[in-house]
């Protein structure tokens, strides 16, 4: 199947992905004003049913702000996102049963265990008392804790809780799960179990969009890459695409890799 999709720098729109998938999430110029401090400066993207988008970007780039737009939790200045062609903004709670959110910040009840934070939040979601067991069972054993689903939160390590911050976001069974950083401080161990995940879920066709400022991950995980910087995207496309792009004005060669594409495109200067 074909997959071409023109290559962007500085966009206004784009759509992707001409690869034979299904649109699932439309993000339509999604623009975030904080005060005088424009943080997502009209950002637009396809993500197709069933693939892994990566959201790359450095520090400040403006990832988290458009995730939490795309889920609801924060109100664009303008713009919107559709999930399989319904409004979050227009119609937030069809489309919140639909989405999972794993955030950047873990967002846990530490004095309940692990089983008791799944039992709150599915209730949260209206499930019934059996689904909800059936699915911590189930989510449990997807991030290999169901075994120490008892102990409280406040013994597990930082990446045990952001694998618990997982099972938390799949518990209603979301056909597009967003997750914003989620290895970020995580030994190697839960690392592997969280791209295991990953890819489970992928196989099972739920659509995820993933955001990372590891390059090496992208590489792994990610059908379509989206690289942000200051608000904008500024380069999309399959890994592939990225690679072949030549910035003929700055006489820029192939990179290597998404690392050296992602240098190039977002310079050195340091941002925290
Ligand atoms: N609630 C907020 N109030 C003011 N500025 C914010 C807020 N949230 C984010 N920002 C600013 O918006 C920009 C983008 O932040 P963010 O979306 O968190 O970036 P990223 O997730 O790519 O690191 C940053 O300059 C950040 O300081
Ligand atoms: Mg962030």
């Amino acid at each position: 199947m074909q997959d071409s999709m023109a290559f962007s720098t500085k966009t206004d729109s784009i759509h992707l992905p001409k690869d034979g998938r299904p649109v699932h999430v439309q993000v339509s110029n999604l623009v975030k004003t904080f005060g005088k401090h424009e943080a997502v400066k009209g950002v637009s993207f396809t993500i197709g049913k069933g693939e892994i988008f990566g959201l790359l970007g450095p520090n400040g780039a403006g990832k988290s702000t458009t995730i939490n737009m795309m889920c609801g939790y924060l109100a664009p200045t303008s713009g919107d996102t559709t999930i399989d062609g319904v409004s979050i903004t227009s119609e937030p709670l069809k489309v919140k049963r639909t989405i999972g959110v794993v955030p950047q910040e873990i967002a846990l009840y530490k004095d309940l265990n692990s089983w008791e934070n799944l039992d709150f939040f599915g209730q949260i979601y209206g499930m019934a008392a059996k689904e909800r067991r059936s699915r911590s069972e189930e989510v449990l054993h997807f991030v290999g804790l169901y075994d120490r689903r008892k102990e409280p939160i406040t013994n597990f390590s930082g990446g045990m809780q952001r694998r618990i911050n997982m099972a938390v976001a799949m518990i209603h069974q979301p056909a597009f799960l967003m997750m914003d950083e989620p290895t970020v401080g995580v030994d190697p161990q839960s690392r592997e179990n969280i791209f295991d995940t990953i890819e489970k879920l992928r196989d099972q066709g739920v659509t995820i969009l993933y955001t990372t400022h590891y390059m090496e991950e992208a590489e792994r995980l990610c059908n379509h890459i989206a690289i942000m910087d200051e608000g904008h995207i500024i380069a999309i496309g399959t890994l592939e695409q990225l690679l072949a792009l030549r910035d003929q004005n700055r006489e820029v060669q192939r990179p290597h890799g998404l690392q050296e594409l992602f240098i190039q495109l977002t310079g050195k200067t340091l941002r925290d």
